[in-house]
């Protein structure tokens, strides 16, 4: 019963989390569009402090935005501020962790071949390093480095995939991926909450007061500036890690972590290129880099399948492949627990995945996955909280490329 309100929970926070992310992210990318399309504004406009203007249509109706350079003449009733969007995603996005990978399937998290660590030590290194993931990126902020814009990016960057290398060391693949996620998500909230959110409240207060600004309402802008370009370079690849959970491949390998870090670079250079056109500089090298790098990757992670044991002739009658009834045997020990459409594991209340393997024809159908999942990476069994020893994945692996897919 609590496996089941779990379940429901979990999807329930999950759909929250993912709308908040979509409006965040998507009134993030809304503004900053808005600022690359601003034009300057006819003179009336200008002569009421209107810096930039711009027309649009959506809708079936027309928009008209006018930015204005520090404010308007008299606060309007109603000003709209755009945070909470960024708070619910992070309020949800740890409710999530702690609803998947702090209280569920402890498999998710931790991996016995690694480290075995009790759930709760789990939790603590988690919440421990994005903590310490946020008060790093706090103090380079307060740091000489920051007035460097690309250092300062290359110092991020390499701070991550130290985080990332470590988080690997003691966590899953999965559990690794996500919580360097979660480092980035908090130090993308903590720029909104500790930078961007007083900036604009100063500036707010000035406007107010009828007050012309001084050099702590610029400070504080420029400082708000930067975190929020950041957190720009930052939205594709958190959107990429978040998503990543859904392709073992990435993370279930040893070295996940220098993965995670190709996969950062090519979409924070992906995003360079993006902000380049926003300013009409079109520098397709931005693009056309990452496309290869991807290529690259793809072609590094392409499983070593070892050669079809039909291709050697009569070497593979003479190697012994498991009989159907062995097969079984290690299915129902090592995988029917979950896999099963009844599962007796009382976290599942579903084959996850969507995967029975009540009979070899499941095992058969789901080929290529169960050979990926267990025997090109050792992702299944989740945690191998079962147990399955090396012969068994080789003598599955045997066996599988022994059948086709029906
Ligand atoms: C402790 C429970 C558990 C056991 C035991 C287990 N699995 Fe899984 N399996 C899971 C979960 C949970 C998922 C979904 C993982 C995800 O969402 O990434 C999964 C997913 C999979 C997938 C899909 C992976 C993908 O590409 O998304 C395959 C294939 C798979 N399991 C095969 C197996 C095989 C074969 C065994 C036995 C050798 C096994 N599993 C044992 C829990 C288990």
């Amino acid at each position: 019963m609590t496996a089941y309100l779990h379940a429901w929970l979990s999807l329930g926070v999950m759909w929250l989390h993912v709308i908040a992310g979509v409006a965040w992210i998507g009134a993030s990318f809304y503004f900053i569009w808005l600022d690359n399309h601003l034009r300057e504004p006819p003179e009336w406009k200008q002569a009421l402090g209107i810096k930039g203007d711009l027309w649009a249509i959506h809708g079936g109706g027309f928009y008209e935005v006018a930015k204005y350079r520090l404010g308007p003449p008299q606060m309007p009733t109603e000003l709209h501020w755009f945070k909470w969007e960024a708070y619910t995603t992070w309020l949800s996005g740890m409710a999530l962790l702690t609803l998947v990978y702090y209280l569920g399937s402890t498999g998710y998290l931790i991996d016995p071949a690694k480290v075995v660590l009790a759930p709760w030590t789990a939790a603590a290194i988690g919440l421990g390093s994005i903590a310490a993931g946020l008060a790093i990126y706090e103090t380079l902020l307060r740091s000489p480095l920051a007035r460097h814009g690309a250092l300062f990016g290359i110092v991020l960057y390499l701070v991550l995939v130290a985080f990332a290398w470590g988080l690997f060391q003691v966590f899953s693949g999965r559990g690794a991926f996500i919580h360097v996620g979660a480092i980035i998500g908090t130090i993308m909230v903590g720029n909104v909450f500790l930078g961007i959110m007083p900036a604009q409240r100063l500036l707010v207060r000035t406007v107010e007061r009828g007050a012309t600004p001084g050099p702590e309402v610029a400070r504080r802008a420029a400082e708000a500036k930067l975190r929020s370009t950041h957190n720009n370079y930052l939205t594709l690849p958190i959107i990429l890690i978040m998503i990543s959970n859904h392709t073992p491949l990435l993370y279930s390998r040893p070295d996940g972590w220098l993965i995670l870090a190709a996969l950062g670079f090519i979409t924070a250079l992906a995003r360079h290129y993006f902000n380049l056109r926003h300013r009409n500089i079109n520098r397709p090298v931005y693009l056309i880099a990452p496309g290869l790098l991807t290529l690259a990757l793809i072609g590094v992670l392409l499983p070593q399948v070892p050669s079809e044991s039909g291709a050697t002739g009569q070497g593979a009658a003479a190697r012994d492949i498991a009989s159907d009834a062995q097969i079984r045997q290690i299915v129902a020990t090592r995988c029917l627990s979950c896999h099963s459409a009844h599962p007796g594991n009382p976290q599942f209340q579903a084959p996850p995945a969507g995967l029975a393997f009540d009979t070899l024809a499941e095992l058969r159908l789901h080929r290529d996955a169960v050979l990926q999942a267990t025997v090109q990476t050792h992702y299944m069994p989740l945690g191998n909280v079962t147990q399955m020893t090396e012969a068994e994945r080789a003598a599955l692996g045997e066996w599988l490329r022994q059948q086709t897919p029906k």
